[in-house]
């Protein structure tokens, strides 16, 4: 018999990653779904799920980024990424187009549960 906690995750469905009371002033939050470590930023009143790691040297960005405006700015060396997870800006080159975030589907139910996603 196979311990539950052993199962993988079935990554077709929705999963809860967040609610809405809780959810910091700084409108980012770390999540976990499974062994997939997330992050999870809160712009005006949107929401948007990215892998954990940032593209250039994988800085937890819940710990090491902040919001600004709807972009999440990884502090380390100052990328920031837009609500697609496209990088729209590293600073003192222009090849920004080149890296993205993986971002994951994002959908807010009845102001309960923030965020759920779906690969
Ligand atoms: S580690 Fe994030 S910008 Fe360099």
């Amino acid at each position: 018999m196979q311990d539950v906690r052993q199962c993988s995750l079935n990554l077709n469905y929705w999963w809860t990653v967040a609610h809405l009371k809780n959810f910091p002033h700084s409108g980012i939050k770390a999540a976990k779904v499974g062994t997939i470590e997330l992050v999870v930023v809160k712009a005006n009143s949107s929401y948007s799920v990215f892998e954990d790691a940032c593209p250039h040297k994988r800085v937890r960005l819940s710990q090491f980024g902040r919001r600004v405006g709807n972009k999440l700015v990884c502090s380390y060396h100052g990328w920031k990424f837009a609500p697609s997870g496209q990088c729209t800006d590293i600073p003192g080159m222009d090849m920004q187009k080149q890296f993205c975030l993986k971002s994951y589907p994002v959908k807010e139910y009845g102001g309960g549960p923030v965020g759920v996603f779906r690969r």
